[in-house]
């Protein structure tokens, strides 16, 4: 067990080292044919991403942080825009007049010892029902594989029908939360058998399976 955590945790460090966050970019494609990038969080990002959580709809920010916010409060700012240890923050862009524009953003932490992923995410109110959740969706279990995850899951209001609905058609089941009546928690095992979707976090996992044995 703790040869495993050890393993776990070797890879983590290994998978997303502080110093290189910066070199993990993904592309990916959108229903409509566009590529649309994924990557961490960076502490110059402080500014656009306050700019893109005001410019969400007050139901998007409410039913994103479970609370009626106008931005990031401070201190979760600080650690969203500090990605590392287990807890990693994602922004989602879309080249727009050839200027990056963020369309969504997700933070994640990995469990290593209960190998649990935990996400949240959102999606910019002009773009929802794209089908953007879905994909960003599908890279979050990617990541969450590649990290060793045996579990990927979230909190959300028993009132979002569009995360239930996107959870609900990913695979995920659902079940009350005792310690909150207003949120349902949405679950999915992950099955470390399975090949991973997304090539470049199939190569990490790879790479780090390899550097592990
Ligand atoms: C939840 C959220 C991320 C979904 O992202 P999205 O890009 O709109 O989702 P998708 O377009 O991929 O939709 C996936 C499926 O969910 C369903 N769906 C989407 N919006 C829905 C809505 N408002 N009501 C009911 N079902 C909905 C559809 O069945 C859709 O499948 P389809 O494309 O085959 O029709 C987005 O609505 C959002 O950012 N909301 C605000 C923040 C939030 O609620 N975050 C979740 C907190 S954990």
């Amino acid at each position: 067990m703790v040869d495993t955590m050890h393993q776990t945790l070797r890879r983590v460090d290994a998978l997303l080292g502080p110093g290189d966050l910066s070199q993990h970019i993904d592309i990916v494609r959108l229903r409509d044919g566009r590529s649309m990038t994924l990557r961490f969080i960076e502490p110059d990002d402080a500014i656009v991403l306050q700019d893109y959580f005001r410019g969400l709809s007050v139901t998007s920010r409410y039913n994103r942080f479970l609370a009626a916010v106008g931005e990031l409060p401070p201190s979760e700012l600080e650690k969203t825009l500090h990605s590392g240890g287990n807890s990693f923050s994602i922004l989602a862009t879309l080249k727009c007049g050839g200027v990056d524009a963020i369309i969504g953003e997700a933070r994640y932490a990995f469990d290593p010892v209960a190998a649990r992923f935990e996400f949240g995410l959102s999606i910019d109110d002009h773009l929802q029902g794209q089908g953007i959740g879905t994909v960003l969706l599908s890279n979050l279990q990617c990541r969450a594989m590649a990290l060793g995850a045996s579990t990927i899951f979230g909190d959300t209001l028993r009132s979002n029908d569009a995360m239930q609905a996107l959870a609900r058609k990913a695979g995920y089941t659902f079940a009350a939360l005792p310690s909150d009546w207003r949120l349902v928690r949405f679950e999915k095992s992950l099955d470390p058998a399975m090949e991973l979707p997304c090539a470049g976090w199939r190569a990490h996992g790879r790479e780090m399976t390899v550097a592990a044995n």
